[in-house]
């Protein structure tokens, strides 16, 4: 309800015209029944539970409610139709968008299709409604979201998560709670948050692993692994849809601390010998700056798969009661702390406290607690863990309340819901116009769980994904999915100011004294004298020799669309709702900018190409968009060459090296890692801007995995992970270093170390050790012109907004797959744009209607009208 995270609803219609003839797929099927049976594992998915006694609501665009039912009819009249089980109000009119539904499976992904729906006035066909359903273990306030669409959209598409649509879930996981505590300082490591999306890693032998945290792995489209498998391989070469996912490793309830490493042991049921299983361990590595979670392979030791897992939930030292959102925003509800909240029921009263015992009456751990009949009874124990869900919404769970229905425990969540003047709900839950009061609100007591939103504008950092998954269709190595992120290109502290195609200037559609500032899905940083509208993502304007300060700015729209990724090397970013349009005071101006992968462009900067009515179209080749590649190692030189781009990097005369050589810090001792020699893998993230080099090792504590990561940086700092206790022979180390920026074509970042020379050691993990010196970053990177420094951000997770577009899409697929009357229907509907890649919607200036509500708000939960 809070969110403005919108996304484009995009269909890639290239690859909907292959691969849906063939229908003896056992893979793919439909049923009108509302269940199915998984066809790897013979499990049922029982859907009928998704149907309720009241129907579903969710509200859509800004007149726009969706009713529906699943397995079932509304349980009311729909335009005076009672068999309807899908309905939309629009004002105080009705459309009838379904009597009956099919279940489709398509691989791993399943959605309901409506049918028998109203005419449509606005296209040839039926009202259709389409509810995809995706896997989600922990039972989140908000299931339905609705996909944008235009005002005059005859189809919707409406993502529901939900645990129906996983995999059995072990008992031993079922708690929602994923954590550790270090005895030695008091700190609770939750990687709950981290179980929310799958992650994926290759084996450098060309099959994926995937994996989740926490969970077992979500079930979805091409990620059908085992039941309670949390490492799965996935053999992309695998004919057999039987033998295609193999359990690696079995989830596990919490994180382990051995020797103050954060690791998570997974043994598996999957026979390596006689005598043993396969098993994997997977190794937390803290960084508090890097940009996104990252999952790698690090290698096997015979049977056991050995996996650093980097992210900033493993680190110790952020304070309590905040949490990191994607993004790498600090969200902190501090002030919130230490008051006792009350909220009252007829016949109950809650009493809670925000990361703080909650005080009288509760007892002393608790963190909520009810007061009923004079009795009290423990909503769950009070904890300041604050955490962020995938949305990177931030909330509170307190757990192991007293007994709840004889077996489970109560639990107590409470959301932080952001609230501002730009969101601000006008009484649409109650009608009585205090829905909008600032504070907790109580939103459901069922479950074992007791849900609490809390309206407050410490929760409004939530901004648009710039990180989004891209679904390709047929994709060379079969897996569908993969992870654009342009998060590294965020910039904090300057705008990108574009360059301007010469055929614009001499055919003086652009005069030669305006410039283009823009950044990267914020908005512009602020600059003395850059007078935009505030929160304008991109920005026009006059700057004269004449005068020093730009002036006629003009805002080139703002961000609130979420990144669109067309495939994992294309994707579109668009800002809306500009400065009115000088040639159309109708329409306001709008820009898009399209990022297309270049190996060789470093960062790169955007270049205006095409001004088309009121909309400015920017390119922008970059690296940032490129998947890894896996780079040749030369044994001989100590060379990591990338073939593609005839690019190469010497290790062996790295100035952090000796020779090729490192000194790895064991106790009191110490020894030397080798990084020259046999069998080194190379491969290159320009995501986040790194190379991985992964090879073995002999170590004091035997034949180690190594994985070194140089991570292009303004610092030269290195962080080693050397793990040995116990039967553990891995070392991790992070190698930041100016030195590598040249071979990923990036500028060198401005150093943010500010003491010189002196080395540290860092009190983290008992076996870690960071060695720091700065280095004044040289002159003249390879990347000039536009790249900046990009803003440090990490993303916990993929985001909402993949969702909704994956929903989108996945939803214009179901729909092209079945008949070309419908197929040629929606091109039309796509007919304005000539890209093969087109927008579900309509002119700009309509566009700003469909987007937003003037309140801020897109979609709704179904929940409000619960309680
Ligand atoms: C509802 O369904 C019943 C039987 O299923 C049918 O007889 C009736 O005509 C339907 N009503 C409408 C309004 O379509
Ligand atoms: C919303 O409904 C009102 C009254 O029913 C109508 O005047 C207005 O045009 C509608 N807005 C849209 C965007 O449909
Ligand atoms: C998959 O098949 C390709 C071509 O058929 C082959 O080159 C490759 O080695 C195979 N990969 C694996 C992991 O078997
Ligand atoms: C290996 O897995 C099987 C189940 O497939 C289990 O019965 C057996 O105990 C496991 N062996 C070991 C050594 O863990
Ligand atoms: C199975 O593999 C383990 C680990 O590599 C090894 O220690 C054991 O001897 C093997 N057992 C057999 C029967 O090969
Ligand atoms: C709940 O709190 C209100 C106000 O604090 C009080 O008047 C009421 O008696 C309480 N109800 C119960 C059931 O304790
Ligand atoms: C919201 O609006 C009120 C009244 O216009 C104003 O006093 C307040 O500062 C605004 N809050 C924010 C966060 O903009
Ligand atoms: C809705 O919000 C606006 C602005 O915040 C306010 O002026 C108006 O009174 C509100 N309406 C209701 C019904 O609360
Ligand atoms: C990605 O899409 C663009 C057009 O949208 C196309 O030109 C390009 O070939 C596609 N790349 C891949 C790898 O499919
Ligand atoms: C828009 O332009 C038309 C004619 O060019 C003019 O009549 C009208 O008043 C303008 N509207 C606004 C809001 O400026």
């Amino acid at each position: 309800m809070n969110k403005q995270v919108i996304t484009f609803c995009v269909s890639i219609l290239i690859v909907l015209d292959s691969g849906y003839a063939e229908n003896n797929d056992p893979l793919i099927f439909s049923t009108n029944d509302c269940e199915l049976t998984e066809p790897v594992y013979g499990e049922k998915f029982n859907l009928k539970a998704l149907h309720s006694d009241i129907a579903k609501v969710v509200k859509g665009g800004k007149n726009d409610t969706f009713e529906y039912n699943i397995c079932g009819s509304l349980g009311r009249a729909c335009n005076g139709d009672n068999n309807a089980s899908a309905c939309l109000r629009r004002g105080n009119q009705e459309f009838v968008l379904g009597t009956q539904h099919q279940l489709n499976y398509r691989r791993g992904k399943m959605y309901f299709e409506f049918s028998n729906g109203a005419k449509c006035a606005s296209g040839d066909g039926e009202f259709k409604l389409f509810v995809f359903l995706g896997c989600d273990y922990t039972l989140d306030a908000k299931q339905s979201k609705v996909t944008l669409y235009s005002a005059n959209a005859c189809k919707f598409y409406i993502s529901l998560e939900t645990p129906y649509a996983c995999l059995p879930e072990p008992e031993t996981v079922k708690s929602s709670g994923c954590s550790v505590q270090d005895p030695v300082t008091g700190h609770n490591y939750d990687l709950l948050a981290l179980s929310d999306f799958n992650y994926r890693t290759s084996d450098r032998h060309g099959n994926i692993f995937t994996v989740n945290i926490c969970k077992p792995v979500l079930y979805g489209e091409m990620a059908m692994c085992p039941k309670a498998s949390s490492v799965c391989l996935v053999k992309l070469n695998s004919t057999d849809y039987k033998k295609r996912f193999v359990d690696y490793g079995t989830v596990q309830p919490n994180p382990i601390l051995e020797n103050g490493n954060l690791l998570m042991r997974l043994p598996s049921p999957t026979p390596y010998n006689a005598t043993h299983n396969y098993s994997s361990t997977i190794h937390f590595i803290c960084d508090n700056e890097i940009k996104s979670s990252q999952l790698s392979f690090i290698g096997a030791k015979e049977n056991v798969y050995d996996f650093s897992f980097t992210t900033p939930l493993a680190c110790n030292n952020n304070p309590p009661c905040t949490t990191i959102t994607h993004g790498n925003e600090v969200l902190d509800m501090r002030s919130l702390q230490g008051k006792t909240y009350e909220l009252s029921m007829p016949l109950k009263n809650y009493t809670f406290g925000i990361c703080s015992n909650a005080g009288q009456p509760c007892l002393s751990n608790d963190g909520s607690c009810l007061v009923e009949n004079q009795q009290t009874t423990s909503m769950g124990r009070s904890n300041s863990q604050l955490r962020s869900d995938r949305s990177g919404s931030p909330y509170l769970l307190y757990t192991d309340g007293a007994l709840c229905d004889g077996q489970n425990k109560w639990s107590t969540r409470i959301e932080f819901v952001c609230a501002n003047n730009a969101t601000k709900d006008n009484g649409t839950a109650n009608g009585n116009g205090d829905s909008n009061a600032l504070g907790p609100k109580i939103i459901e007591n069922k479950n074992c769980q007791l849900l609490i939103h809390f309206q407050t504008p410490l929760a409004c950092h939530e901004q648009i994904a710039c990180k989004v998954k891209a679904y390709v269709e047929h994709s060379e190595d079969g897996t569908g999915e993969e992870v654009v992120d342009l998060t590294p290109l965020i910039s904090a502290t300057y705008n990108y100011e574009a360059e301007i195609n010469n055929a614009l200037i001499t055919g003086q559609q652009v005069p030669k004294s305006t410039k283009f500032f823009l950044n990267v899905c914020r908005p512009l940083v602020p600059k003395f004298g850059l007078g935009c509208p505030g929160g304008s993502a991109a920005c026009m304007a006059k700057v004269d020799s004449s005068s020093a300060t730009p002036e006629e700015e003009k805002s080139l729209g703002f961000p609130m669309a979420s990144l669109v990724a067309y495939n994992r090397t294309v994707a579109e970013l668009r800002y809306l709702r500009g400065s009115i349009c000088p040639t159309d005071n109708k329409t306001e101006l709008s820009a898009s900018i399209k990022f297309n992968c270049d190996m060789s462009a470093g960062l790169g900067k955007p270049i205006l190409q095409t001004i088309t009515d009121c909309l400015y179209e920017f390119q922008w080749m970059t690296n940032v968009i490129c998947p890894s590649h896996m780079c040749t190692f030369n044994e001989e030189t100590c060379e990591i060459i990338n073939d593609d781009i005839n690019f190469h990097y010497e290790l062996k005369k790295a100035p952090f090296t000796d020779a090729g050589q490192i000194k790895i810090p064991n106790g009191k001792d110490e020894f030397k890692l080798n990084i020259c020699g046999n069998h080194r893998k190379a491969e290159t993230d320009y995501s986040q801007g790194l190379v991985n080099l992964f090879f073995t090792t002999e170590a004091p504590c035997g034949n180690a995995n190594v994985q070194l990561r140089l991570i292009c940086s303004g610092d030269s700092k290195r962080v080693i992970n050397y793990d040995n206790a116990g039967k553990e022979c891995n070392l991790v180390v992070h190698q930041s270093t100016p030195d590598i920026c040249k071979f990923l074509r990036r500028a060198v970042p401005p150093p943010t170390a500010p003491d010189s020379g002196v080395s540290s050691t860092v009190a983290t993990p008992t076996t870690t050790t960071t060695t720091k010196s700065s280095t004044a970053a040289p002159a003249g990177g390879v990347d000039n012109g536009g790249a900046h420094p990009a803003e440090q951000t990490g993303s916990i997770g993929a985001i909402l907004a993949a969702i909704l577009s994956l929903t989108c899409f996945v939803a214009c697929l179901g729909v092209f797959a079945f008949s070309p009357e419908r197929r040629n229907s929606v091109r039309r509907l796509f007919r304005r744009t000539t890209s093969a890649v087109r927008y579900s919607r309509v002119q700009s200036n309509e566009e700003a209607n469909l987007l937003l509500e003037t309140n801020g708000e897109f979609t709704d939960s179904d929940d409000e009208l619960l309680l």
